[in-house]
């Protein structure tokens, strides 16, 4: 298993995209970007039994049986893992459940539709944490992040784990507000299949 990241070409389409109208570009695209992670995927006749019962693109995942895995470098600090549960591009939705050992964090984005969480274990400090006028989330906890929340440091002090649907991509930005990835379920797919 490798570390995925964003390679220059692609990034640069996706900033571009971005700015022009992100969402509208996002539904524009997920489904032949997803059509195209299953090919890239070399996914076989036999494999498509294998695929129906635990990947991204089935109904069905049995948790255990998948490994975790590094989640992208530059989207996070410290070793994040996590498994892909599903993906739904004809709504933009995409869930999976994040390991996040203590000291970790996500990196600046904005939820560019809502999003809802189960934090299953430990703590999730967002928006700063409720010591500075954001939340923190102590398990077993649900919380809904509306669209166009602003997140500019999640972070963990213990470790924790948690399961979330987002509606729609994330958008990465720097500290200037520029977008740095526009991550929704076609992009969570081929990061997916780039590191399993
Ligand atoms: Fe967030």
């Amino acid at each position: 298993m490798r570390p995925w990241r964003w390679d220059r070409a692609s990034l640069l389409s996706k900033i571009i995209d971005a700015h022009a109208n992100p969402v509208e570009t996002f539904l524009r695209d997920a489904p032949a970007t997803l059509e195209q992670g299953i090919k890239d995927s070399g996914q076989t006749a036999e494999g498509e039994e294998q695929m129906a019962e635990n990947s991204p693109t089935g109904d069905y995942v049995q948790m255990d049986s998948v490994d975790w895995v590094p989640f992208p470098e530059g989207l996070c600090e410290g070793p994040i893992r996590w498994k892909l549960l599903h993906v739904s591009p004809e709504s933009g939705a995409w869930t999976a459940i994040f390991d996040c050992p203590s000291g970790t964090s996500f990196a600046r984005h904005i939820h560019m539709g809502p999003g809802e969480y189960f934090l299953t274990k430990g703590r999730m400090h967002v928006r700063g944490g409720s010591t500075e006028g954001g939340a923190t989330a102590i398990a077993p906890s649900y919380g809904y992040e509306e669209c166009n929340a602003q997140h500019d440091h999640t972070e963990f002090d213990q470790d924790s784990e948690f399961y979330m649907t987002f509606l729609g991509p994330l958008n990465f930005i720097d500290d200037d507000g520029n977008t740095i990835a526009l991550v929704g379920c076609g992009q969570v797919l081929d990061a997916w299949n780039a590191s399993t």
